[in-house]
């Protein structure tokens, strides 16, 4: 959004009453035209503008996209989304973030947030396809992190604590995180994370954390083969959610468990992570690149790793794979 039209919309902002098109013209140092060409695009982007010949133009609403002018208003994060990019329709904020990180040193795209309104190509784990309509919440944060790589995999552990614990304070839906990275509303899936590395064997380049959650989704405007087995907050609330509101939470909470993670409190992400968990003291099916197992989730250790009793009671230690609950 360009300065004219944020300054357009802070004089609306401010004023209960319609105010006319001269006197915004006026403040601004503009022509009357200039004015009502960011009115144009104040409305397109979202925002309810009433205009009346006689009285002027007048705030009624507020957009409901996830522009970075409204979640700046509402972030308490010291550094997670101060830099944001916002885009309308893209294929994936993650080939963005890799792009981006591509040009510009990562160090400086530290906390970075990449906004999509609508995704065409998103992707989820395992390359698989990640459907992303308008309503969702579809973004990915960029880090370099100061933490040891085999560690690595807690971000996604922070970042699962941090959408349910936002889930819980807005709207108080009992979240939980289903080991590796799915986020459930009762038994169905609301939302997901995806972690992706550029690495060294000895060297972090970045990692961009990718969250995809179904906020404003109508379970119709979904596949049939996803009906049964993903669900929406609007669809749990029963009306529309304030994404921007959600946003602004899942970014703060997941500041907060991101530092934990960087000051080396690895104990307290894993006891959050377990007082959340799904996964555990259940039955589940591990499908790993080399086996297939069945067995009781018992524990989650501070490396993420998923530890199962098998029934011939061997202990395994899973680090990656499907899982699926019995
Ligand atoms: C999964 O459950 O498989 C993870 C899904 C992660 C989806 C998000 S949406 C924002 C970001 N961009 C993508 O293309 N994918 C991630």
């Amino acid at each position: 959004m360009k300065d004219t039209a944020i300054n357009v919309l802070k004089i609306l902002e401010e004023s209960p009453d319609p105010v006319s098109g001269g006197h915004i013209a006026e403040r601004l140092g503009v022509t009357r035209s200039a004015v009502w060409k960011q009115i144009r695009e104040l409305r397109r982007l979202g925002y309810n503008i009433s205009s009346s010949r006689a009285q002027g133009y007048r705030l009624e609403a507020t957009t409901s996209r996830l522009l970075p002018y409204e979640i700046h208003k509402k972030l308490r994060t010291r550094f997670i989304g101060k830099q944001i990019r916002y885009f309308d329709r893209i294929a994936s904020t993650s080939w963005v973030g890799k792009q981006l990180a591509g040009e510009i040193d990562p160090g400086k795209l530290h906390g970075m947030v990449i906004i999509a309104e609508e995704q065409t190509g998103g992707v989820g784990r395992l390359g698989r396809a990640w459907v992303s309509p308008a309503g969702g919440i579809w973004i990915s944060i960029v880090l370099k992190p100061g933490i040891p790589i085999d560690r690595l995999f807690m971000i996604t552990m922070a970042g699962s604590i941090a959408i349910a614990r936002a889930i819980r304070k807005e709207y108080g839906l009992s979240a939980l995180i289903k080991w590796p990275n799915d986020i459930f509303v009762g038994d169905k899936k609301v939302g997901g994370l995806l972690l992706e590395l550029a690495a060294e064997a000895d060297a972090i380049h970045y990692t961009l954390l990718g969250i995809g959650i179904d906020a404003n989704i109508s379970l119709s405007d979904l596949p049939p083969n996803l009906r049964d087995v993903v669900t929406s907050l609007k669809a749990e609330v029963g009306h529309e959610v304030d994404r921007v509101a959600l946003l602004a939470r899942v970014l703060r909470e997941f500041e907060l468990r991101y530092q934990q993670l960087e000051d080396g409190e690895y104990d307290s992400i894993a006891r959050e992570w377990k007082s959340l968990s799904l996964t555990l003291e259940r039955r589940v099916a591990i499908r790993t690149i080399n086996k297939a197992f069945e067995g009781e989730a018992i524990d989650v250790d501070t490396y993420g790793a998923l530890i199962i009793r098998r029934d011939n009671g061997k202990i395994e230690r899973v680090i990656a794979g499907d899982c699926f609950q019995l």
